[in-house]
């Protein structure tokens, strides 16, 4: 096939440079943008004068042709297109002949590729600001029935205080705002068109930027022709946002994946989202979160390679950046599938054990803290109240019993403001009630936290 830019050429590609050098192999996922940015295009040289209002009109209606035959599978891709933006041109021309060559004036597939992509990552983050509301929605879910669930809580992975289990829950929702409040972020700055920079320098031909950037809802123009046409910014801020998210995810799956072994047993997989081993009839694998946990890796992954790309780059655009788009779709594919597959792991894949975890917080020292704080509220200064607390456990640690086990005796020996009331205040549910300090695990706390994000979430104009 004859390539757009052959004039100046006297021999054809070697065939093996020929697809190294093609992006249609990935970059075909931005027709639907490539289409909308160039009638954009075209409509604003009809509206400039630039070229008749008819020819805009018969170039828009080629272009909305092409779209038509590609969503039927009429007309395909080839290596020898190239890029998403030959294929489009060289169809159109073929559409509508020599009119069809008209679109490109005032313009390069530089500022082009550029609108192209942020119309894409635009509506991505849009959606992926939907699924995280899903996932949020379905942790929400399980918050509310579990307020009264009671789970350790740890520190260093060891026995710290009991918890609502509601509140751990709730934990997650809060990063996923972050992260949602995060590519809200992002989003203001992919949203900003491009479309005009030209190659690098801008056109003596009489564009209008503003025009284009009005018809493809851009919030503004880029100033600077150069940067325009050079800034990947975007990219790494939205796949640095999106490894955030992955941490996020990963933290809750390595919970999820602790729970279920043996050892805790705090939660069953359901049989819906668990799988068995081919060899050992006995298991039942924690998939889902290993796969989340394990797909982490590729997002921060691509966060590396697109810093590395631009890292260095010399003004204004450099072939190098064909490389952003793998990246760019495969942080959205992988973080999209990610998030989805958390929310059915949460709403159809956890069986909560409440027997274990009601056996777990009522045969530990957790409530320790607890007496520390009973002794305080006898006038006794916290370090004094601390050691002595101290000492009791590794008595207690000796004689193999649990603090709950002291008779009002022992207690007494051990500070005579002790009462009886201590073997309330001992108790897992009193311990986590009273823990009623903003932002705390008290019961009180929880629940307003609880109505909080169901009017936040669910609310219908949210
Ligand atoms: N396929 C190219 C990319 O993804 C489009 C821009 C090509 N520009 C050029 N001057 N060769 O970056």
């Amino acid at each position: 096939m004859v390539k757009t830019w052959s004039d100046r050429f006297e021999e054809g590609l070697n065939p093996f440079i020929e697809s190294f050098n093609a992006s249609i192999k990935f970059d075909f996922l931005l027709l639907e943008e490539d289409l909308d940015g160039s009638i954009a295009h075209a409509r604003m040289l009809g509206k400039s004068g630039i070229i008749s209002p008819d020819e805009a009109d018969k170039l828009e209606q080629g272009l909305e042709k092409i779209r038509i035959e590609v969503a039927n599978g009429l007309y395909k891709p080839e290596i020898s297109d190239e890029d998403v933006h030959m294929f489009v041109e060289r169809r159109l021309i073929s559409i509508l002949g020599p009119l069809g060559k008209k679109l490109h004036t005032g313009r390069s597939r530089n500022d082009q590729v550029g609108t192209d992509v942020r119309l894409w990552l635009r509506r991505r983050i849009d959606h992926l600001d939907i699924a995280l509301k899903k996932l949020q929605v379905a942790l929400l879910a399980k918050a509310e029935t579990n307020l009264f669930t009671l789970i350790p809580g740890y520190t260093h992975l060891q026995r710290a205080q009991p918890l609502s289990l509601a509140h751990h829950l709730l934990a997650y929702i809060e990063m996923l705002e972050r992260d949602r409040n995060r590519l809200y972020d992002v989003r203001k700055r992919v949203n900003i068109s491009p479309l005009g920079a030209a190659a690098l320098a801008g056109t003596s031909i009489p564009i209008d930027r503003h025009f284009t950037a009005n018809q493809l809802d851009f919030s503004s123009i880029y100033f600077n022709s150069l940067d325009a046409v050079s800034d990947r910014d975007f990219a790494v801020e939205f796949t640095a946002a999106s490894s955030l998210i992955m941490v996020h995810l990963s933290r809750l799956a390595d919970e999820i994946i602790l729970w279920a072994s043996e050892e805790f047993a705090f939660v069953s997989l359901t049989d819906r989202c668990a799988t068995g081993s081919s060899l050992m009839p006995q298991k039942k694998n924690p998939d889902v979160p290993e796969l989340v946990r394990g797909k982490t890796g590729r997002v921060f992954g691509n966060l590396q390679a697109l810093l590395t790309m631009i890292k260095g780059l010399p003004l204004a655009y450099n072939k190098d950046f064909q490389e952003d788009k793998e990246a760019i779709f495969d942080t959205v594919s992988t973080v999209t599938d990610c998030i989805n597959a958390m929310k059915i792991l949460i709403e159809e894949g956890l069986e909560f054990n409440e027997d274990n975890l009601t056996l777990a917080v009522n045969s530990d020292f957790s409530n320790a803290t607890d007496v520390a704080d009973y002794l305080v509220s006898k006038n006794i200064p916290f370090r004094e109240a601390y050691q002595t607390v101290g000492k009791v456990v590794k008595m207690c640690i000796k004689k193999q019993i649990l603090l709950r086990d002291l008779t009002i005796i022992e207690w007494k020996e051990i500070n005579s403001l002790i009462e009886e009331d201590i073997f309330d205040r001992l108790l897992p549910e009193k311990v986590v009630a009273s823990r009623v300090s903003e932002g705390g695990t008290g019961f009180d706390r929880v629940s307003e936290q609880l109505e909080k994000w169901k009017s936040q979430l669910i609310s219908p104009n949210q």
